[in-house]
Formats: C-alpha cells, sequence, structure tokens
C-alpha cells in the first residue's frame, strides 16, 4: 500500500471499538477499495470495569475565558454543504439556591468567519437563550447556564477551510481564531473519507482515551450519536456515584449536576470547534 492509500485511511469509532478491516503500521484500506465485511477489533480489556468521571479540578474542564468570552465553541453540519453552524456559551454557569439567570438580550450572537484568516470578511449573527433546571423541593440546589449562543454560517463552498470568530465584538469578548473544513459536494465519489462515530462519551478518563485515538486519527467529520455525557449520577450538590439508585435512594426526585454538561463542553472544544459534528442528545 502505497503513501497515497495510507493518506486516505478511512476510519470509524463506535464506542471505544475501532471499526476497520485491517488496523496494521500501513493502515486501513479506504471505503474507495470496498466494500468489505465490517470488522469489530476486540475491546481493549483495559476499559473494562470502573469508568472514572473527570473531577471538576481537571484542568480540561475549567473555564478558562474571561467576563463573557465564548467557551464549548462548535461546529456543527447544516443541511448542505454550503451552510454550518457554530454554537458558543458566554457567561458562566450558576448553580445553587438563589440564583440569576442570564439576560440572552445583553451578549449579542455574532461569528466572522473568511477563507483567509485576516481580515475575516464575513459576518452572521444569530440568536441566544439560557436553560434552568429547577426543582421544587427545598435543600436542592438550581441550575441556570450560561447564555447559548446559535449561528448559521452561509455561502461556504465545499471543501475548503474556513477561519471564524465568535462572540460579541462591542464589549468586546470575541473569541480567538478557529478554523473547519466544510463537506466536500455530496457525489458517489466524493464524500468526507475519515468519520469517527462515538456514541455515549460520557467525560472519564475513558472518554479521554477514545477522544485522543479519535483526534490522532485527523477525521473529516465526527458524529457524536449521543449519549454526550451524564449528568444523572450526581446529587445536585456535585456528590457522585457509580450506581445512583444505590447511593441516593431517598432523594425526592432523581437530581442531576448539569455543570457536566458545561464540562463536557469544555473539554470536547479541541474537538468540536473545528470538526463538523452532529450533536446527540445529553442524559439528563
Ligand atoms: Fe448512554
Amino acid at each position: 500500500m502505497g503513501l497515497v492509500s495510507v493518506l486516505m485511511i478511512s476510519f470509524c469509532v463506535l464506542s471505544i471499538s475501532l471499526i476497520g478491516s485491517d488496523n496494521t503500521v500501513l493502515g486501513i484500506p479506504t471505503t474507495l477499495d470496498g466494500p468489505f465485511k465490517p470488522v469489530t477489533v476486540p475491546l481493549d480489556q483495559t476499559f473494562r470495569g470502573h469508568a472514572v468521571d473527570l473531577p471538576d479540578t481537571d484542568p480540561r474542564v475549567r473555564r478558562i475565558v474571561q467576563g463573557f468570552e465564548p467557551e464549548q465553541i462548535s461546529v456543527s453540519l447544516s443541511t448542505t454543504h454550503d451552510s454550518v453552524w457554530v454554537s458558543w456559551i458566554t457567561g458562566d454557569f450558576q448553580i445553587g439556591e438563589s440564583i440569576k439567570p442570564l439576560n440572552p438580550k445583553t451578549v449579542a450572537s455574532v461569528v466572522r468567519y473568511g477563507r483567509l484568516r485576516f481580515p475575516l470578511v464575513h459576518k452572521a449573527t444569530g440568536h441566544s437563550l439560557v436553560y434552568n433546571q429547577l426543582y421544587p423541593f427545598v435543600g436542592l440546589q438550581n441550575y441556570t447556564s450560561g447564555i447559548i449562543h446559535h449561528a448559521r454560517l452561509t455561502g461556504l463552498k465545499p471543501n475548503t477551510l474556513y477561519y471564524y470568530q465568535c462572540g460579541d465584538p462591542l464589549i468586546p469578548a470575541m473569541s480567538s481564531t478557529y478554523y473547519f473544513k466544510t463537506m466536500p459536494a455530496s457525489g458517489p465519489k466524493s464524500y468526507p473519507s475519515r468519520i469517527a462515530i462515538v456514541g455515549d462519551l460520557g467525560l472519564t478518563y475513558n472518554t479521554t482515551s477514545t477522544v485522543d485515538h479519535m483526534i490522532g486519527n485527523s477525521p473529516d467529520l465526527v458524529l457524536l450519536v449521543g449519549d454526550v455525557c451524564y449528568a444523572n449520577l450526581y446529587l445536585t450538590n456535585g456528590t457522585g456515584a457509580d450506581c445512583y439508585s444505590c447511593s441516593f435512594s431517598q432523594t425526592p426526585i432523581h437530581e442531576t449536576y448539569q455543570p457536566r454538561w458545561d464540562y463536557w463542553g469544555r473539554y470536547m472544544q479541541p474537538v468540536t470547534s473545528k470538526n463538523s459534528n452532529n450533536g446527540g442528545r445529553r442524559k439528563s
């Protein structure tokens, strides 16, 4: 197999199993060499058993931006190759007994983008919202998110690298410059050659192994089919357990710890800020 073939490796990650017909040093044949019978690589036994969540002290889940600078930046496929959605969050979440939701109208939703890193000649404006998790029980802590922004970029060329910044240019609070590549125009021999599909990703040290493996294979497209993260193994005070009903059988309602989703968004930003992806559902 020559260099060109090696560069055209196709792969598919399903949960923590690598699916391919060959996983030698020379790589996996491309889909253009197929069709092949699916081959499942045995599960790495070191992944079995106890999956330990990343703690809130892990630097990969900490908030590193200031004020209303964007965080948890994500690029998602839109309906065709010529548009994508960019999403991000501004302002920190709050959790406690007396929370005050942020006003989405106070921070604009702007994306500047272009094929050149500078100047970013195009501009898209979007919308924003917050969500709250409110419990009707005394003693449980309530949650309100930061401001969640979505903006749709249009008029994009296929198979093309674009640079972008998101945020509010008037505060000012714009992000650093990120980039993504659009999908190729759809056709029998025109499609993303490296596709990663991952489900039930969670936010554990096993997750970090899976994501490191995924990044190491430079996918053109990441499909996050859900679940993406688990907030439902925690009390609202952040106390977690492997089995909620075993450890917290006396709670008046199944509690959750919503900041786990913010942690996931921060942890995943290196992937989601550059790969077109399709966000799956969150878990509780
Ligand atoms: Fe799941």
